[in-house]
């Protein structure tokens, strides 16, 4: 069997590795990747294969728990992964229809995330790699958003700029393989999904029946398009003095907590009710956030350029996207705009792809896999452990900050 790789921008065939079992007892065709991904309020477990088929992808999410609750409740979110998690495994590989024995390795998120939800993952995994005598892989979880793009893309090569954007990140990386990821910009408070969940809470979208189960994200996208006024409402930009790569959300955040409140009062909004223009509200919260992440990413990308670095190096000048605030068609619109301003070309996963799944886990074992079969396949289960936080290989913030690239803004479009 073979699997296309990518060499030098070129697409070659490459045989697809075996991997020896525990002591070496046993040789198997490395073919099926389980993944588990029990990050944050998600069980994702999923079966990919080593050319990046998905064969299975069960996804069993605890979003409306969580909105009876207003939030996450860690410890819940833990009882929750535990009582779901054996049938959800269960049920991916009746879905796949293979037998445990013809997995080859079991990779699992092990950072960051919250650490009583990884810690059900993580435990679930040793208990079937033990039982099953197969190698561990244990993924970086922003990583894993960060190359998923690749199992549908297979023109993506090393390396690739990527913005990660979800309810817990905002990030700017440069991505050289797993484990070779270079920090270029991250936020300095909230993250963007986390802004719009706690803005939809408080503009209370839960209590519209179309909303109900929707999380903050989803329900703003939806309701900006009911805009009658978009420019109604308007947001400062974070961050315009610093020429850097970092982000920050809490002053749309705090900007839009009082917005709401004065709207609140003008038209006697009762206590259990929505604004009557939520929808303008909406747009012009969208537009200040994709305008705030073009910025960043935009020095970013001339950054990436500088003909001293020439981060890209001889691949195509590439950007992706991904991280649950990806699936937003208007903010991902924006990026790609941004992105072909500069000859760059640019993706993102397919939407069920772009939050938490048990696919974008297996599929980071694969390319662990790829890399480097011998150094990333593990049987020294006890000594993998779970992080709550976890950064990168490398760092390049302060280089980005010394360069204080200025740039000619992109505008946004429409
Ligand atoms: O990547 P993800 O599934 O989980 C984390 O690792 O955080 O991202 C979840 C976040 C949520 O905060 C949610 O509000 C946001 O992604 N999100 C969206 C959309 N769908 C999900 N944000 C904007 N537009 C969307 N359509
Ligand atoms: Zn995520």
């Amino acid at each position: 069997m073979h699997a296309l790789r990518c060499l030098a921008g070129n697409w070659i065939q490459i045989p697809i590795p075996r991997a020896s079992a525990a002591g070496g007892a046993t040789r198997r065709r490395l073919s099926y990747v389980l993944g588990i991904e029990t990050s944050c309020d998600d069980t994702g477990i999923a079966i990919v294969d080593t050319a990046g088929r998905v064969r299975a992808n069960v996804l069993d999410s605890q979003q409306e728990f969580h909105t009876r609750y207003g939030g996450i409740i860690p410890p819940r979110a833990q009882d929750l992964h535990r009582a779901r998690i054996e049938s959800a495994y269960q049920r991916c590989l009746a879905e796949a229809q293979l037998q445990p024995e013809d997995l080859a390795a079991i990779a699992v998120t092990t950072r960051p995330g919250l650490p009583l939800s990884l810690l059900v993952g993580l435990r679930f995994a040793r208990h079937l790699a033990r039982r099953l005598q197969k190698p561990l892989l244990p993924v970086h979880h922003m990583e894993a958003h960060a190359l998923q793009a690749r199992m549908e893309h297979k023109e993506i090569c090393f390396p690739f700029l990527c913005l990660l954007a979800s309810g817990g990140h905002c990030q700017l990386v440069v991505v050289h393989g797993p484990g070779r990821l270079t920090l270029l910009g991250q936020t300095l408070d909230d993250a963007p999904g986390e802004a719009f969940d706690k803005i939809g809470r408080r503009l209370r979208l839960h209590i519209l029946p179309e909303y109900r189960l929707w999380n903050g994200g989803r329900a703003i996208e939806h309701a900006a398009r009911l805009a009658s006024d978009p420019l109604a409402y308007d947001f400062p930009l974070p961050l315009a003095q610093q020429r850097n790569c970092s982000f920050s959300f809490a002053g749309i955040k705090n900007n839009s907590f009082r917005a709401i409140r004065r709207r609140e009062l003008s038209e006697r909004t009762p206590p259990d009710g929505v604004i009557s223009n939520y929808g303008d509200f909406c747009a012009g919260l969208l537009r200040a956030v994709s305008r705030h992440l073009m910025h960043r990413t935009q020095r970013a990308i001339e950054y990436c350029l500088l003909p001293q670095l020439r981060l890209f190096g001889d691949a195509p000048p590439t950007l992706v996207m991904s991280g649950g605030v990806a699936n937003n068609d208007a903010i991902y619109a924006n990026i790609a705009h941004l992105a072909e301003q500069y000859g760059c070309r640019s993706y993102r996963p397919s939407k069920r792809y772009c939050s938490d799944n048990g696919v974008m886990i297996a599929w980071h074992g694969v390319e662990q896999l790829l890399q480097d079969k011998q150094g990333s396949l593990r049987f020294d289960y006890d000594s993998i452990d779970i992080q709550g936080s976890a950064g990168f290989a490398e760092c390049h913030e302060e280089a980005v900050q010394a360069a204080a690239i200025k740039c000619k803004w992109i505008q946004p479009l429409g």
